[in-house]
């Protein structure tokens, strides 16, 4: 099966040399081809380059781009996309007034969303996920991370792990799990964190390795939820099992975190509200990409990751949607695009780099997706017409995403 894109007005994010991530001053690139071409062959991009070069060979499929922009699709590395029901109630709440931690502590927040899943079947938790990754794969997301933690019990927890290696093979799309067991300490081990802690590590941790239901490992490190004793215990734990650490860090604190994460040669930090100088030296030079979450901070009404000052200090940062029920109920990757513009004044090349190349690192994927490049998979958004790229953010609460391909089959709408 052989695709030709063909008078494609710019493809972005072009690396005809492999690359991990980009970062610091790199991340204002966000190299193009202008009038371009690009070779799609059981479902890998084969070839690419300028029209004026285009080769003359048969196709299955001729899609005539002309005026429209092909780029790579957004590489989301942070979501709780598997969960069960809503929180609008407590969306109301903080609209009158409650704090969101405050609502946790009343019971509210992970624990209501855990007690609504541990009462969810399987069957149904799987539905409705399913709607939401098919609603994302339709926004232009080709790859995505999703973490347990709604379970917060051995049965709960499997189940939802379960739901996303079901999601896995049935979807096209590349698919990481991430086991969050330490999200919050359940109800019943209220005031007993450590029994908890213990509980997780001596019997959810090996049925999860059994299963091979996770590659990561995560943990909510914050204060009212796990110290930096607790992350320590957890992330060894793991890496028993093999499970590179994506930690939660600094959303609404700063102690010491992030340079944790860094000794565990964590592959991600996220979050990241709260950063201090200290926490941004410790990931110079580190193998360790910070995740910016601003829909985060859009609905909570929470600061927003130092881009601005992260990037200055070269460093590389990545974006993710963060689709959870609490703190961020949108997985739309173009909104977050446009907000990391609006909110974090990164420029549309730094905010596209973000969600594409070095989200692809932030999950380990970065040899399959996240840029225009031979071998790469042909997960492909394929634009509206448009004037310039700037567009794609410019544009915010819309999209400009005319069709999708994931593996070079068409899959918009889904
Ligand atoms: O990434 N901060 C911790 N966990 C989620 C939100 C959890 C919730 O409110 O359900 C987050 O924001
Ligand atoms: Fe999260």
């Amino acid at each position: 099966m052989r695709i030709i894109f063909k008078n494609i007005k710019e493809l972005l994010q072009v690396r005809k040399e492999a690359i991990s991530f980009v970062s610091g001053k790199q991340m204002a690139i966000l190299p193009s081809i202008k009038h371009a071409y690009l070779v799609v062959e059981n479902g890998l991009i084969t070839d690419f380059g300028s029209m004026d070069t285009c080769p003359e060979i048969q196709a299955d499929s001729v899609v005539d781009a002309s005026g429209k922009m092909l780029m790579p699709s957004w590489c989301d590395a942070h979501t709780h996309i598997v969960y069960a029901g809503n929180r609008e109630a407590e969306f109301v709440q903080r609209i009158q007034g409650m704090g969101y931690e405050e609502i946790a502590a009343a019971g509210g927040g992970i624990l209501n969303s855990a007690k609504k899943l541990q009462e969810t079947s399987e069957d149904s938790l799987y539905e409705q996920s399913s709607v939401r990754l098919e609603a994302l794969i339709g926004l232009g997301t080709g790859a995505i991370e999703i973490k347990s933690g709604y379970g917060l019990t051995l049965e709960a927890e499997l189940k939802m792990l379960r739901v996303i290696r079901r999601l896995k093979e049935a979807y096209p799309i590349e698919i990481k799990a991430t086991f969050l067991g330490a999200h919050a300490v359940p109800e019943k081990y209220k005031g007993n964190k450590h029994a908890y802690l213990k509980m997780l590590i001596d019997e959810v941790l090996p049925k999860v390795a059994k299963e091979k239901l996770a590659e990561y490992i995560d943990i909510f490190c914050e204060k009212g939820y796990f110290d930096l004793a607790d992350t320590a215990l957890m992330l060894a734990a793991g890496k028993k099992y093999g499970w590179i650490p994506k930690i939660h860090v600094n959303q609404f604190s700063a102690f010491g975190g992030v340079g944790l994460g860094v000794q565990f040669n964590a592959l991600s930090v996220d979050h990241l509200e709260e950063m201090r100088a200290e926490d941004i030296e410790v990931l110079k030079e580190t193998k360790t990409m910070p995740v910016a979450l601003p829909g985060c901070s859009f609905f909570l009404g929470i600061p927003y990751t130092p881009a601005r000052k992260m990037i200055q200090a070269g460093l590389p940062l990545a974006l993710a949607s963060d689709y959870n029920p609490g703190s961020s109920p949108s997985g739309n990757m173009n909104l977050v695009v446009s907000l990391a513009c609006i909110k974090m004044k990164m420029t549309p090349e730094e905010a596209i780099n973000a969600a594409t190349i070095n989200g692809a690192y932030a999950m380990g994927l970065e040899n399959e997706v996240g840029s225009i490049s031979i071998g790469k998979q042909a997960n492909l958004i394929l634009t509206k017409p448009l004037n310039s790229y700037a567009f794609i953010p410019y544009a915010f609460g819309s999209n400009q995403i005319e069709k999708v391909f994931i593996k070079g089959k068409e899959v918009h709408p889904f």
